[in-house]
């Protein structure tokens, strides 16, 4: 149904300066993993098998990340270290990745359509990796959205309520309820002004789009920044036909920021990594490891 994800990725995440000189802020580790790595769990958890990203200049390790490093395979082969790259190995056998590099930065919508020639024309996610999103209850965002989608055929963008005075930090929406987690959209704004926010319902990084959005794009005019922003073309597709607003099951963690940052890190070490079947393995591995260096 829904097979492409894009990852916009040429950012420079200046928040997290001097770590991300000259690293690329999706390589940002929440625990032991990248945080783009979350990102594409959650859209191969969704059935997606076509990772799309958009990279800038200074990301080849992204596109390292994801392919085989012979060497460190050679040297742990037969070992039981390779344990510890089970899961990077899964991602990579179930889903191809392509890529394409954004020359300049011109906002979120310019980024989205820089993914066309990579998407084609049919409906696909967006991802912004540094919303890091996880339902411990169930499934996972997008693919809450992907059988909304199935229902709805048009355009899906994940919300959140958030207090007002945070909402000039995100994309705003208004709409008309369907149902307590749906809502078609009527109004929607990006960054509003403190005070001039249609309501507190905030747009974080999951999308479903239908193809019809690059043409949008493409006739949307530099907005909020100077950027041309995914949201006002969101809003010309929701004044033709529709776009719904989903109140999604779960938590999200805002890995823009350092504080959002250290709360994931937190919960993914107790309910992720502490969690995982082989948690005991991966650290007798890591205790040999101390006493051979000791
Ligand atoms: C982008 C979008 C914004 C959305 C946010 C979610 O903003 O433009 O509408 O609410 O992501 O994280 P950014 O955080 O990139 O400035």
């Amino acid at each position: 149904m829904i097979k492409k994800c894009l990852f916009p990725a040429a950012g420079y995440g200046t928040r997290f300066l001097p770590a991300t000189k000259s690293m690329p802020k999706e390589m940002m580790p929440v625990v032991n993993k990248p945080l783009i790595e979350y990102g594409v769990e959650e859209a191969i958890s969704a059935g997606m098998e076509g990772m799309c990203i958009v990279t800038g200049r200074g990301k080849h390790t992204l596109m390292d990340h994801f392919d085989k490093n012979y060497e460190l395979e050679h040297q742990i082969e037969g070992t039981n270290k390779e344990v510890l790259l089970d899961d990077i190995r899964r991602l990579i056998d179930s889903a191809r990745y392509t890529y394409i590099r954004q020359r300049e930065m011109k906002g979120l919508g310019h980024a989205i359509l820089t993914g066309r020639e990579l998407v084609g024309d049919e409906p696909f996610a967006v991802v912004l990796a540094d919303d890091l999103c996880v339902n411990p209850e169930g499934d996972g965002v997008l693919e809450q959205m992907v059988d909304l989608y199935k229902q709805f055929r048009c355009s899906i963008v994940a919300v959140q309520e958030v207090p007002k005075s945070e909402t000039h930090k995100y994309g705003v929406i208004a709409g008309d309820t369907i149902r307590d987690d749906l809502f078609r959209i009527t109004d929607m704004v990006e960054k509003p002004a403190p005070g001039t926010e249609p309501s507190n319902l905030a747009i974080i990084g999951r999308y479903i789009l239908t193809p019809d959005i690059f043409e949008l794009i493409e006739q949307t005019e530099p907005g909020k920044g100077g950027e041309i922003q995914i949201t006002d073309a969101l809003m010309k597709q929701a004044e033709k036909g529709c776009v719904i607003a989903y109140k999604f099951k779960g938590k999200r963690f805002d890995c823009g920021s350092v504080e959002g940052y250290m709360e994931a890190t937190n919960y993914c070490f107790q309910h992720m990594y502490l969690k995982d079947k082989n948690v005991e393995l991966k650290q007798e591995v890591t205790v040999k490891e101390e006493a051979q260096t000791a």
